[in-house]
């Protein structure tokens, strides 16, 4: 188990957890950060043992309740967000049992705000392929309107391919960009076709964390009219909104001078370290721990 946090940390108000398979939740921690600015934040990313998308539920869900343990025993986290739809769809359920008195936000595909949104009544998912075979998915599915009709994509090696360009300096991100490229054109053109006519697809659902960091790349392969939806904002609202209801919600009043982040990694700090100061404007100091252990 890596180190607990310094006597100076437990005085101060307690942190949000956050946690991801790897640096694709930095895309949910920004959005938390532009709507929670006097929080504290702790992001955790196990790249260790990324990617979940491939590893089946019962490992997902094992190192799901590894990591939010350690939060809530090291860190004292007042709220935890699941900033992994993988992790949200195999472990969301045990979570809410072991910890009925801690707020916990999960992350799921946004197929109905992709419905409301929809003019040709047809939309397309692209997720890991363990959200897309779970029943949290099925179920969000079947609770689509009639007559919207929905093609999903399981994108395997998408994730661990923009995980792979974070890890490279700018200078050598050129081979890391080539393969999420390829990745994201092979799973656009299965979706496919694209465009707002009956039978075309106008909205693209990002069910990955890790996918919002390629959202450029598939804006141009889908073209510059269909919509893409993500859902950093939503979570970010929906964990306001839970910190407000049991009144754990920091007065803005103490917002701190510099950005009150951890930044926490199961494998080498380098990648987070980029991603976090690339995508977030973060240049912060990265902890590598050993976060081991059972359920
Ligand atoms: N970022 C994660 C998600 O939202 C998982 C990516 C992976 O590790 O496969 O599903």
């Amino acid at each position: 188990m890596g180190q607990a946090n310094s006597p100076a940390d437990r005085a101060r108000p307690a942190p949000i957890g956050v946690f991801d398979s790897g640096i694709g939740g930095l895309s949910v921690l920004q959005a938390l950060r532009a709507e929670l600015p006097a929080e504290r934040f702790v992001y955790l990313a196990d790249t260790g043992h990324a990617p979940y998308g491939e590893r089946g539920d019962a490992f997902v869900a094992r190192r799901t309740h590894v990591l939010a343990r350690y939060l809530v025993q090291q860190h004292g986290v007042k709220a935890l967000v699941v900033a992994c739809n993988t992790a949200t769809a195999a472990a969301m359920d045990s979570l809410r049992q072991r910890y009925p008195h801690l707020p916990l936000v999960g992350v799921e595909p946004a197929l109905k705000p992709a419905a409301s949104a929809t003019r040709s009544q047809r939309i397309a998912v692209m997720a890991t392929r363990g959200t897309a075979s779970s029943a949290r998915f099925e179920r969000l599915l079947a609770a689509l309107p009639p007559g919207v009709q929905c093609s999903v994509q399981a994108c395997d090696g998408l994730a661990s391919a923009i995980e792979a360009q974070a890890a490279c300096t700018p200078d050598a991100a050129a081979a890391g960009t080539a393969s999420t490229l390829e990745l994201c054109r092979r799973y656009a053109d299965a979706l496919g076709p694209w465009g707002e006519r009956a039978g075309e697809s106008d909205t693209l659902v990002l069910g990955c964390t890790h996918y919002v960091f390629a959202q450029d790349v598939l804006q141009r392969l889908v073209g510059p009219r269909v919509t893409i939806v993500s859902t950093g904002e939503p979570v970010a609202r929906q964990t306001r909104r839970l910190l407000a209801r049991t009144n754990r919600l920091q007065a803005v009043g103490r917002m701190a001078p510099q950005p009150d982040v951890c930044l926490l990694t199961t494998g080498a700090a380098a990648p987070l370290a980029l991603a976090a100061q690339r995508w977030l404007g973060l240049g912060l100091s990265v902890r590598s721990l050993g976060v081991r252990g059972k359920n």
